[in-house]
């Protein structure tokens, strides 16, 4: 791809029009259960989440920031890698009432994925910056001929395309922008439209002029549900078969870390690992 410096003459369309089509991957390099269903006109669709647990209080915290009688613009999810971030703000996006938000668009930055080989690069899920993201944003609200808009009218462009919509927007794995860029989000989301939210999540912390939820460990009970799915869904029998006391140990291990739990569940039963702690 060839992009200048602010990502917008040269910018290939066909990589974010790859990346509309399907938007889940895990960090480990397995494909999430989030899919799309392929629609031919919009793509940036909240993705299916077949099973979610815990996440109770902060489930309330982002239904508060949502609230159309709320000033902010949303609500920004942070914290390590793997935690539930991005489950999170769609499991929200999903219980967002319906009735407030006719438009939900998901959006994934995300450029990399830490597998067990290594980090990965995930060209088909670029969107590399600023421009790229409100160009996205403009098709999914049916601007197909943003890309003739010249760049420095494209976020006012957007702001009158939602002017009349009641939408809500999740920007995923914003830490991926530069500092620059990551600051032009914010500017853009502090002045949407009243009619119009957004979940932003990011591994990195920024304070913004909206509710932040600092996402921790999954609680114990939501991590023990998640690990029997785990064991039913993935037909994992090493995982079926395991004891509480093995399974509290996983947990630990862990740190409730939801990616890590099923990266180790992935592991067991593999040569040289029969154990639940790695
Ligand atoms: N509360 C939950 N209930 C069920 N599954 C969950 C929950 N939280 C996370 N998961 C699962 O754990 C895995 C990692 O979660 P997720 O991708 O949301 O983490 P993340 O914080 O967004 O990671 P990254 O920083 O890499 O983007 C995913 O497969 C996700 O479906
Ligand atoms: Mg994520």
């Amino acid at each position: 791809m060839t992009t200048n410096q602010s990502g917008g003459a040269n910018f290939d369309k066909s990589k974010v029009e790859v990346n509309r089509d399907v938007v889940g991957h895990d960090s480990i390099g397995e494909q999430h259960n989030y899919y799309t269903a392929p629609t031919p006109q919009r793509k940036a669709e909240l993705p299916n989440q077949p099973y979610f647990f815990g996440r109770e209080e902060e489930l309330e915290t982002i239904k508060d920031a949502l609230a159309p009688e709320n000033r902010s613009w949303g609500a920004l999810i942070d914290g390590p890698g793997g935690i539930g971030k991005t489950a999170l703000a769609i499991r929200a996006g999903h219980l967002a009432p319906e009735g407030n938000f006719k438009t939900k668009i998901f959006l994934s930055a995300k450029v990399r994925d830490l597998t067990p080989q290594g980090e990965e690069k995930l060209e088909d899920f670029m969107l590399p910056n600023y421009i790229a993201l409100l160009s996205e944003l403009a098709r999914e609200l049916g601007e197909d001929d943003i890309a003739k808009i010249p760049e420095n009218e494209r976020a006012n462009t957007v702001r009158r395309l939602l002017s009349d919509r009641y939408a809500l927007i999740i920007i995923d794995n914003l830490e991926t922008f530069t500092e620059t860029e990551r600051k032009r989000v914010f500017q853009f989301l502090g002045r949407l439209p009243s009619s119009c939210k957004a979940i932003v999540t990011s591994r990195r912390r920024t304070d913004v002029d909206a509710r932040i939820v600092r996402l921790e460990r999954l609680s114990r009970e939501a991590a023990m549900n998640f690990i029997a799915e785990l064991a039913k869904s993935k037909n994992n029998k090493h995982l079926a078969r395991a004891t509480q006391e093995e399974r509290d140990k996983l947990y630990d291990t862990s740190g409730g870390n939801p990616l890590i739990i099923k990266w180790i569940a992935g592991q067991l039963g593999r040569k040289g690992c029969n154990h639940f702690t790695v």
